[in-house]
């Protein structure tokens, strides 16, 4: 039996079709975005707390930026890993972890590059937009990942050929790794169930991958409190945070 309480909010028929879809899925994909990391304490990119010293984050996280003042747009990523350093995964990213073990093919496409997933126990993921604690060297390509144990406040240089680090996340302007945007769309466009928890739904190419889904026919479900380019398409939404939707749809699925 899955351990969780029903918030009374929500509406208990679309949990029900919500897990019934699930359960019933031979493919699940699920797309998830920075709100389903706002319960665990991080600011969303496009929430009221995602500026940085009054700055927008696509001002900061471009190859524009970063060419023509490293050390601020390296002041910015230390600092948003000390602001994950203390951070946990939520209800919402355990719910997801045993979700994945309920369903044979299940693909989770992130947009979040805070770990946080992986640390609930998530396994077949994909971060389309890289991770936080990564460096890639600027000048030998060489990628290191941190833990927070040598995460330091000063700008890395490569052990190997002594140039500049840069933060191993994909900037607006970037390409997407191509293995981890065909990843990402052949799990979208093969789902029987699409589930879209805590994004926007308004940075290309991961907003596209819910309506591919949609036009070969996957059951839509969106977990946002707020309305998106998606909800009008979304088969099941749920207009509530992920911290109480995601255990309680996991709840009915294990039953
Ligand atoms: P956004 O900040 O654009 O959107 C976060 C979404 O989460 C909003 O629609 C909120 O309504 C919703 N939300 C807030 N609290 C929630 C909760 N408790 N449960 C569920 N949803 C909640 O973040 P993303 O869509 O992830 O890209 O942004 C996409 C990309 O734009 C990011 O990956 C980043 C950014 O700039 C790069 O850095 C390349």
């Amino acid at each position: 039996m899955y351990n969780c309480v029903m918030d009374d909010t929500l509406n208990k028929d679309d949990i029900e079709r919500a897990a019934r879809a699930i359960r019933e899925a031979d493919r699940v994909c699920c797309l998830t975005g920075a709100g389903i990391s706002a319960e665990s304490g991080i600011p969303t990119f496009r929430g009221k707390d995602g500026f940085w010293a009054g700055r927008r984050a696509e001002d900061l996280a471009t190859p524009r930026a970063f060419a023509a003042d490293p050390e601020d747009v390296w002041a910015f990523y230390l600092w948003r890993r000390q602001l994950l350093a203390d951070k946990v995964p939520n209800a919402g990213h355990t719910a997801l972890a045993d979700i994945e073990r309920s369903v044979d093919h299940f693909t989770l496409v992130t947009q979040n590059v805070d770990g946080l997933h992986r640390r609930a126990g998530s396994e077949r993921m994909i971060e389309i937009h890289g991770n936080l604690l990564l460096d890639r060297c600027t000048a030998c390509g060489v990628e290191v990942m941190r833990t927070f144990d040598d995460v330091s406040d000063e700008i890395p240089y490569c052990d190997a050929c002594g140039a500049m680090m840069r933060p191993g996340v994909v900037w607006f302007g970037e390409m997407l790794k191509p293995k981890d945007l065909y990843g990402a769309q052949a799990a979208a466009e093969a789902s029987d169930v699409m589930l879209v928890v805590g994004t926007s739904s308004l940075v290309q190419p991961a907003a596209s991958l819910s309506f591919w889904a949609k036009s070969n026919g996957a059951t839509v479900i969106e977990v946002n409190p707020d309305a998106t380019p998606l909800t009008a398409a979304a088969d099941i939404c749920f207009p509530h945070g992920a911290g109480a939707v995601l255990p309680a749809i996991a709840s009915r699925v294990f039953d």
